[in-house]
């Protein structure tokens, strides 16, 4: 047995395992463009929720290179999926990634602020699953919005809850600087903690996700 410790995280990250060849060469060309995109623990946690919940409608906010939305049209193949990006760079190369994936017809991809399209967005048949990963001071405002697109017993997953541990340690380098970050996200955190009506798990997984249920009704 080897003497080296590594840490927890490290550890979750060896157990990763991707779901094809492709994701995994996707994954790869994030890494070496430095795109921020899923960590692979909150991949492994998505790909657990998606088993259970089996969306059909799924929404997510912030796009990239579309790692994630490749990821959800292959874990979910009778799902369709919108995904908004503001930046036309990467909304550009997010498209010629789906070509190259095959999963074109089945992505909706919105360029433009999500703050703007979510709240002019009408749609033929609710989102049943939905994914936030894009400005971290607007997440109070895409969840209200997106929920009013939603199903009953509709599951939103938040990205980057913890910011870096910035949330939770504000002597931790960075924090002072991304203060404004925190505080929103501290806002959106009692916001959910407040509203009875919904299920939430906080959890520190990856940057930390919030994963929440709205009633069946
Ligand atoms: C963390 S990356 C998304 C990664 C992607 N979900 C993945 O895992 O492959 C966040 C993206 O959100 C976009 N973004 C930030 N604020 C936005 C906004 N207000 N509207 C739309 N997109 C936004 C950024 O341009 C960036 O590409």
């Amino acid at each position: 047995m080897s003497d080296t410790s590594i840490t927890s995280k490290e550890f979750i990250e060896k157990q990763y395992k991707p779901i094809n060849e492709e994701l995994e060469r996707l994954r790869m060309i994030n890494e070496e463009d430095n795109i921020p995109l899923i960590l692979r623990e909150t991949e492994g946690l998505l790909s657990v929720l998606l088993d259970i919940c089996k969306p059909t409608r799924i929404l997510e906010i912030g796009t990239a290179y579309g790692y994630s939305s490749v990821f959800f049209a292959t874990k979910c193949p009778k799902a369709f999926i919108t995904t908004i990006e503001r930046n036309p760079k990467m909304a550009e190369k997010a498209l010629s990634n789906f070509k190259e994936y095959g999963v074109s017809d089945r992505i909706k991809l919105i360029e433009g602020d999500a703050s703007d399209i979510l709240k002019d967005m009408e749609v033929s048949e609710p989102f049943d699953f939905i994914f936030i990963d894009a400005g971290k001071t607007h997440y109070k405002e895409y969840f209200e919005e997106a929920e009013k697109l939603s199903a009953p017993g509709a599951v939103t997953v938040c990205d980057n809850i913890l910011i870096h541990g910035w949330i939770y340690d504000r002597k931790k380098p960075g924090a002072k600087r991304h203060r404004t970050s925190v505080k929103y996200m501290n806002s959106f955190l009692d916001y959910l903690k407040n509203r009875e009506d919904l299920t939430v798990s906080v959890s520190e997984s990856g940057d930390g996700l919030a994963i929440i249920k709205l009633n069946d009704k």
